[in-house]
């Protein structure tokens, strides 16, 4: 049995945010670790493309419906590529392939009664294209979203969901590993305590029209769920390409947020059973991307655009820091102090410094090529046991989906290799040029860094590469298990390349992506050329000086703290760039209307002013 792995399908109606980036990159780590075992994986994500809330924005943006998809896809593709993720295929609900098997799906469970017509009446939330009764509304608001719902009675289409509350329990209680975390198993079934309604599966062409067809009823499209939920095995072939299909179905895991659980732990397992396939065996619901408190979303305005991120840090960067720093199942914080912290700590000075500190030892003290070990004494004996045992203990990890306790593994024998590099001392074996235990220290140092970073590939990728070459180590060989419990594989003779460091400190951002401001934000400030006609001092004070300016026709006073830097007299004729439309404020009972720029770098002061003659009022900009 392959193994299947999925995502979500992303709505394109926004751009991809941190939150997608997550899920892409842990499917893709999944994947990349089980691969190291030597099977086969298949990994799947994609683009949800129906939907009222798409054809509204498309619409305001002047595009049909598909040529805005066609844009935004694009996007999330360049952002998978940036990320590094190597999926398998990418479906868009869009697609021939797509639409035939939703429509073969509908058809099959209408003509067994499994989808009737009925008439709905009720109410009705548009943004979320969802149907809510009268007892799930919150103060008369959508429950979900808190926005204004309208009461709507309309003949629709159901899908027999109640039929099969019964069944759903009973799977969930005989499967402990259907739904994880046990806190998001235990959710469902709290869910799944009140009566599950039908669901209504049909939307009227005349209020929405994109969307796929019912095929027993031109006048309505499917609902947008109903639909996206049927990529994961119309990506498969399923009814048109069954010997594929029965190769990779039931998926092995199917990554959601926490958000989209009901429909897919509810609605969907319903809907295979009814169409008679298994359920997927695994189910991990993620939590979410914090700032601060709140979630990060697009209709917040608090989003962290994540390929800025991995241009700026680094792709394997950025892939290290989403999965250290999420416990699967819990909500992580996201700021880029903490990713920097993360990232100066853990790859800076403890795999960075050990990967320069041993090459640069290896180049100067043993030519550059990897030495030829001779008797291992105890403390390299002991860091050879921590590396196998390491190895173990990540898979072991991985298999319980617990990355961030594998990661901190990983980090536990790069530790320790620093303390290795700390405690045999190599810079004294040199010196007193005891040079067959210099070469054992400085083999098993490169062996563990092998095998740390081989653990690691998953997760960093490129990383991987770099430091297998620069070990010297010129196989492509696929990343495997049994490579990282092997001792010895790096070849005495091999030549190592030192390169520029693979992780240079970063320096605590000084603005941080969510705070830069927008264009319209700096066009508020009115910066002009003014120049000073009268200056003197403040009385009693050394730094200020009360300036009269000439604004173009205008006059004006202001109150400056230069006076440590600058006498009055040679300010007075200077040219200088203030900003004018600051509130006035009063200093030492003095008026001032408006601020001079200065430039300045610890004690230092200078003022800023055009670089010509200028006719004062002109505008900066
Ligand atoms: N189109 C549906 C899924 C259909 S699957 C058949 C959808 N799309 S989405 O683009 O809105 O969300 C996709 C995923 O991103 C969801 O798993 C959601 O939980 C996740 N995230 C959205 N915001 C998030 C965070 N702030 N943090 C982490 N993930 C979050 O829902």
């Amino acid at each position: 049995m392959a193994f299947y792995i999925t995502t979500p399908l992303y709505y394109v109606n926004a751009e991809p945010h941190i939150g997608h980036a997550y899920t892409t990159v842990l499917a893709d780590v999944l994947a990349r670790y089980h691969k190291m075992g030597g099977g086969e994986a298949f990994f799947l994500t994609g683009t949800d493309e129906h939907g009222q809330k798409l054809a509204d924005t498309a619409k305001k943006k002047g595009l049909s419906p598909l040529k805005f998809c066609d844009q935004m896809v694009e996007k999330f593709k360049e952002l998978w590529e940036v990320l590094g993720i190597e999926y398998d295929d990418f479906i868009r609900t869009t697609e021939e392939r797509h639409e035939k098997v939703v429509k073969a799906v509908l058809a099959d469970l209408y003509q067994r009664g499994e989808i009737y017509r009925g008439e709905y009446d009720g109410w009705y939330c548009v943004p979320d294209e969802r149907f809510w009764t009268e007892k799930d509304l919150v103060d008369g608001r959508c429950p979900d979203c808190g926005r204004e719902v309208i009461k709507l009675s309309e003949p629709n289409y159901f899908f027999r969901m109640s039929a099969y509350q019964e069944w759903l329990v009973e799977y969930i209680g005989a499967h402990p590993d259907f739904i994880l975390p046990p806190s998001r198993r235990n959710e469902v079934l709290g869910f799944l305590k009140k009566p599950l309604g039908d669901l209504c599966i049909s939307r009227p062409k005349s209020r929405l029209g994109w969307g796929i067809e019912l095929p027993f009823d031109p006048d309505y499209v499917c609902y947008v769920w109903f639909d996206a939920l049927l990529n994961y095995i119309s990506a498969l072939g399923y009814l048109f390409d069954q010997e594929r299909f029965t190769h990779l179905w039931p998926a092995r895991y199917q990554l959601i947020g926490k958000d989209i659980l009901t429909t897919h732990a509810v609605y969907w397992p319903i809907m295979l059973k009814a169409i008679g396939l298994d359920p997927p065996q695994t189910i991990i619901a993620h939590g979410w991307w914090l700032t601060g408190e709140e979630k990060m979303s697009k209709s917040l305005g608090n989003v962290v655009n994540p390929e800025d991120l991995a241009n700026l840090y680094g792709t394997d960067s950025f892939r290290y820091f989403l999965i250290r720093e999420m416990t699967l199942g819990q909500d992580a914080n996201f700021t880029q102090e903490i990713l920097v912290g993360r990232l100066n700590s853990d790859l800076a000075n403890d795999l960075g410094n050990l990967e320069s500190r041993l090459l640069k030892m290896v180049d100067g003290w043993w030519e550059g090529e990897i030495p030829e070990p001779g008797d291992y004494l105890e403390e390299d004996g002991e860091l050879k046991g921590l590396a196998f045992q390491v190895a173990g203990r990540v898979e072991e990890l991985v298999g319980k989906l617990k990355l961030d306790e594998a990661i901190e593994e990983i980090f536990r024998l790069v530790r320790a290799t620093n303390r290795y590099l700390e405690s045999t001392s190599p810079w004294r074996l040199y010196k007193e040029a005891k040079r067959e235990r210099l070469g054992t220290v400085l083999y098993t140092g490169c062996e563990a860094l092998r095998v740390a970073s081989l653990l690691l590939s998953p997760v960093m990728p490129q990383t991987y590469a770099q430091i297998k070459e620069r070990l010297g180590m010129e196989e492509e060989v696929a990343p495997c298990w049994d490579d990282a419990r092997r001792w010895g594989l790096l070849v005495p003779g091999s030549k190592v390349r030192r390169g520029k460091p693979l992780f240079p400190r970063i320096k605590p951002p000084k603005q941080r992506v969510e705070e830069l401001i927008s264009w319209g934000e700096f066009k508020k400030i009115d910066l002009r050329i003014a120049q000073v006609v009268e200056a003197d001092r403040v009385v009693g004070t050394d730094k200020l000086l009360r300036l009269k300016i000439d604004l173009g026709g205008e006059l004006r006073q202001i109150v400056a703290g230069v006076g440590h830097r600058y006498s009055p007299k040679e300010l007075v004729g200077k040219q200088i760039v203030v900003v004018a439309n600051l509130q006035p404020a009063t200093i030492k009972g003095i008026e001032s209307q408006g601020m001079l720029l200065a430039a300045t770098s610890g004690e230092d002061l200078v003022l800023i002013g055009p670089d010509g003659s200028i006719p004062p009022g002109a505008k900066v900009e």
